[in-house]
């Protein structure tokens, strides 16, 4: 897609042209898995996959919303948006423009078309794309100036209350704070961030099982529930930690004995998850690769074993990369229960390193699948009509 396509598509919906497009990529995680809501690290990078929203104003406080991709339309009236928790993808917009107006915004009706080709339901944020297009797209139409973490919140908001997601900070913001060529390490406690670059001979090479799960369906919930539990229970020798963050090794080691099993081992996962991320940031700015490749296959055992939302597709995917041309590091990216693995991989051999991991998938699993080949992204931006990407 590009801005003349965008503009087409509103054009035959709305029968004018729009004033304003944006766009907003979705995600793959390079390592830092479950850590975002125990207030820890996370090295996201944006994708080439994007969410576009055209917009135009509106005299009234509607948004006359269109689905590009579904062919669906419908109506929210920002003064009586209506109820939450929908299971459709309209609880993402309305989600998003009730969080901003309740961080203080006024917003300007609009009829707004969006569409995009981030995958669905493939753990790379397509709703995190969506939200933070169709967020700036209002910000901007209303003449509201764009603080990019206060949007991200306000999506992270939208997943929460209108979503069902109890998710973390990480997807809308690197969605919108994504930067080209680049990882993003993030703090998702204080929000501060620090690009890293990719090393310029490797390409993300995204495997997907083709299976999918969603996040709302309760598992990712439990997940976070259980290290809330951890961090109740580890206050009662650690007063001050407010969150699995500030847990070590140690403390666990001595203080975690009287968690039930499954409690410790997700507190393992994500205190040592945190210092795996730590250490890839440095491995990566040294372009240390047998450091990358060992903290990614130690962090897929521990999502595997220690955090259980791995699947046998996964697995496979992460096996057979183990041995295939030009591998640097796999594991799998995202939530988890299906969705993708995400691929270190020397860009001069992406193409033997797809065919290997793709037959040797097929064979296995009777399932044909998909790779998607990107380079990093930049975040959520408007798209002046003098530039056609
Ligand atoms: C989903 C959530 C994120 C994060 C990941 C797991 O993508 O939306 O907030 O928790 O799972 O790392």
């Amino acid at each position: 897609m590009n801005r003349a396509t965008a503009a087409e598509a509103f054009r035959q919906v709305f029968d004018r042209p729009p004033t304003l497009v944006t766009r907003a990529p979705g995600r793959v995680n390079l390592i830092g898995e479950h850590t975002d809501y125990n207030d820890g690290f996370v090295i996201p990078a944006a994708i080439g996959f994007a969410t576009w929203t055209a917009v135009a104003p509106r005299p009234d406080r509607t948004l006359r919303v269109h689905a590009g991709n579904r062919k669906e339309a419908l109506t929210i009236d920002l003064d009586a948006p209506g109820a939450p928790l929908q299971r459709h993808w309209s609880d993402y917009v309305r989600g998003v423009a009730v969080e901003l107006e309740r961080d203080g915004h006024r917003l300007a009706g609009a009829d707004l078309w969006f569409a995009g080709d981030v995958p669905d339901g493939a753990g790379l944020s397509s709703s995190a794309a969506l939200e933070m297009s169709v967020g700036l797209a209002l910000l901007l139409h209303s003449g509201i100036p764009v603080d990019r973490s206060r949007l991200a919140l306000a999506g992270q908001r939208a997943e929460h209350h209108f979503a069902g997601t109890n998710c973390g900070i990480m997807d809308p913001f690197i969605s919108a704070h994504g930067q080209a060529n680049h990882a993003l390490l993030l703090d998702c406690r204080s929000l501060d961030f620090r690009p890293l670059p990719v090393p310029e001979s490797l390409s993300l090479v995204i495997c997907d099982t083709g299976v999918r799960h969603a996040l709302a369906g309760g598992d990712y919930n439990t997940r976070r529930a259980q290290c809330e539990e951890g961090v109740a229970y580890l206050r009662n020798f650690l007063p001050s930690i407010r969150a699995l963050r500030d847990v070590t090794p140690a403390h666990l080691a001595e203080f975690a004995g009287g968690l039930s099993h499954v409690v410790q081992q997700r507190c393992r996962h994500v205190v040592s998850e945190n210092e795996r991320v730590v250490a890839f940031a440095e491995a990566l700015e040294t372009s240390d690769f047998d450091r990358l490749a060992a903290l990614m296959a130690a962090s897929h055992a521990s999502l595997r074993d220690d955090y259980e939302v791995s699947c046998l597709e996964l697995d496979a995917l992460v096996e057979f990369a183990g041995d295939a041309p030009g591998i640097v590091g796999a594991r799998m990216t995202g939530g988890g229960f299906g969705g993708c693995t995400i691929n270190l991989v020397q860009t001069a051999d992406v193409d033997a390193f797809e065919s290997h991991v793709a037959e040797a998938y097929e064979r296995r699993t009777g399932r044909v699948q998909r790779i998607f080949v990107t380079e990093a992204s930049d975040g959520a931006s408007e798209v002046p009509s003098a530039v056609n990407p």
